[in-house]
């Protein structure tokens, strides 16, 4: 008798009942953030994203790591500790940053933070946050053929990335747009990269393996590699009277538009207008925004007619795409970007991961064959 004729056993439920994404499942409890599909409301300790949305990067971290990390310390002390580690950071680039041509800027921010040992002694949520705009920005400058800039310790976390990339200080203009795009992506809830970050983190591996389990997550196209095609579909529209036909044939072939819909959000994502809000302050020599938002009003129109019952509005992806394309970031750094924003969440998840202290080993539903004698299954 073959394995395929056996029938399955009792302990194979019905598969029917089969959530393979997990939607709706309570995978843990936090304090750190919520996301209320509905509502379209973001929630981060107590606050709405649209009510922090202008605080410093530091002032979110002083937030998030409140009574988890080991000590409390204030937005100020974050960024004289972030700065002295961004300096430690900068001093292990050389040899490792020699190794990374031949792959793609995150799988070189991963081998670079692979260097991190998770079982040295300074206060690893604060190096893993600081080490990943050094690194992405070495990174960056690499492929440009230049050569990397030390941190200015003095800088808060998003003019000093800013400076890091392009070489001289850039426009407050710029590091604030860059800064309020670190706090809007910095955590939502239980997403791919930070449910894998809490994963590890509950094996007790330690904090840099958790934090690089949550880069590799995010890695994926599905999770941090949106914002560049909403980039390519804005260049291949190209120009104004082209808008409507674009992306009315887009749709008659059944193809998706770059930045709009998603997963959990019925109505608006409330980080498109955080978003959209922080690159109307930016300069539009080109006309890209205007041209951008042009497209959206279409976009939406063509949407709501061809699908009225789902509703299908603007995500986070299309207006991060325009904010970083605006403060100079190349298209394949942007998951490096997002990182440097998300670290913030995943330094936080483990750190209360770490509270817990509870290993997260959930079952599966075995649909494999039922068990046989040794002998059936060597003839
Ligand atoms: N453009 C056109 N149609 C879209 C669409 C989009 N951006 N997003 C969803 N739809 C349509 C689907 O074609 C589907 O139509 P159908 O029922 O006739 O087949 C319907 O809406 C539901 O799609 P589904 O895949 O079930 O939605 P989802 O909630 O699982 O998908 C996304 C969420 C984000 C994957 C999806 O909206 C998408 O692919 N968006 C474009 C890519 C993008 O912007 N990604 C960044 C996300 S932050």
């Amino acid at each position: 008798m073959t394995n395929s004729s056996k029938t399955a056993p009792q302990l194979a439920v019905d598969q029917s009942q089969g959530n393979a994404g997990l939607e709706g499942v309570i995978a843990a409890e936090t304090r750190l953030s919520h996301v209320d599909g509905m509502a379209g409301r973001l929630i981060l300790r107590g606050y709405d994203l649209d009510a922090i949305a202008d605080w410093r990067f530091e002032a979110l971290l002083a937030l998030l790591w409140q009574d988890l990390a080991p000590e409390n310390l204030n937005a100020a002390q974050i960024q004289t500790a972030l700065g002295k580690a961004r300096q430690h950071a900068f001093g292990l680039l050389d040899p490792l940053l020699g190794m990374t041509d031949r792959l793609s800027q995150v799988e070189a921010l991963r081998l670079l933070l692979s260097a991190l040992a998770d079982a040295q002694t300074e206060a690893h949520h604060v190096l893993a946050v600081a080490a990943v705009p050094v690194f992405a920005a070495a990174i960056a400058r690499r492929r440009q053929g230049l050569v990397p800039l030390q941190p200015d310790a003095s800088l808060g976390q998003a003019a000093d990335y800013l400076r890091m990339l392009h070489g001289k200080p850039m426009p407050e203009a710029m590091a604030k747009a860059l800064n309020t795009y670190m706090v809007t992506v910095a955590d939502h809830g239980m997403n791919a990269s930070t449910f894998t970050a809490r994963v590890i983190a509950s094996t007790k591996a330690g904090l840099f393996s958790a934090v690089i389990g949550g880069l590799c997550a995010l890695k994926g196209p599905l999770h941090g590699g949106a914002p560049g095609p909403v980039l390519d579909m804005l260049d291949a529209i190209g120009e104004a009277q082209c808008i409507r036909p674009w992306l009315t044939d887009a749709l008659a072939r059944g193809e998706r538009l770059m930045g709009f819909g998603h997963r959990i959000y019925r109505v608006r994502d409330p980080r498109a207008d955080v978003l959209k809000a922080a690159v109307a302050n930016l300069r539009d020599g080109s006309g890209r925004i205007r041209f951008a938002e042009t497209v959206e009003a279409e976009a939406l129109a063509l949407l709501s007619e061809k699908k009225p019952l789902r509703p299908l509005q603007t995500n986070v992806e299309y207006y991060t795409a325009l904010v970083l394309e605006a403060v100079g970031f190349p298209r394949e750094s942007f998951t490096n970007v997002f990182a440097a924003g998300r670290m913030a969440g995943w330094t936080a998840h483990v750190l209360e991961q770490d509270r817990t202290g509870r290993l997260i080993r959930p079952q599966s539903r075995y649909i494999g064959p039922a068990p046989m004698a040794s002998h059936a299954a060597a003839s």
